[in-house]
């Protein structure tokens, strides 16, 4: 499956800019999938696709959410910006015919990371996170970790998120914590 198909209807519904971010997510995905031996093809259909749910006509998930049924658990329905990776590991399926469980869970938890990643999801959740636009203090170090050592790369960056949203006063999503945390305990 070429990713060419992907590139009009995914330019139609989550726009020019979006898309230009995830053609930099998909060539930072498949440096790191060659470093950690991950399959090219597979890395990028999810890196592309990974913000198919950021709909940019749509400030309103709701009627999305509705039509497939989804309910949001009480800690994504507070943080919008989560809602986009739910959304997206629908789309992904129906519109888009993926049906390889490991690129939906990419898509699905590249937001908030989860206990048991696959290192697709790894992949995909650190190469949003450190695609060469991205700024912010500490990305380089992220950047250099990731191609060493996966997991560490992770700690980072769902570290920072925590700070981050820690200084925001915006809650922490319960799979962030739980990542972090089974991380950290396969270290010791
Ligand atoms: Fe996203
Ligand atoms: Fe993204």
């Amino acid at each position: 499956m070429s990713i060419e198909i992907f590139k009009g209807p995914l330019i139609d519904s989550i726009g020019r800019k979006r898309f230009s971010h995830s053609l930099r997510v998909m060539e930072t995905a498949v440096e790191l999938a060659l470093v950690h031996g991950v399959p090219v093809k597979r890395t990028r259909i999810a890196a592309i696709l990974h913000d198919c749910g950021r709909l940019k006509d749509c400030t309103n998930l709701e009627k999305h959410f509705k039509r497939r049924n989804i309910i949001l658990d009480s800690d994504s329905g507070l943080n919008t910006n989560l809602h986009h990776a739910i959304l997206g590991r629908y789309i992904a399926y129906d519109r888009f015919c993926i049906t390889d469980i490991d690129i939906l869970n990419a898509v699905r938890y590249h937001t908030t990371g989860r206990i048991d990643m696959s290192i697709l999801e790894k992949i995909i959740y650190l190469a949003d996170a450190i695609e060469p636009k991205r700024e912010y203090e500490g990305v380089k170090e992220i950047r250099k970790m990731s191609v060493k050592d996966l997991d560490e790369a992770m700690m980072m960056s769902l570290g920072n998120t925590c700070s981050y949203l820690r200084s925001n006063k915006t809650e922490i999503h319960t799979n962030t914590i739980e990542c972090l945390e089974w991380l950290e305990k396969d270290r010791k």
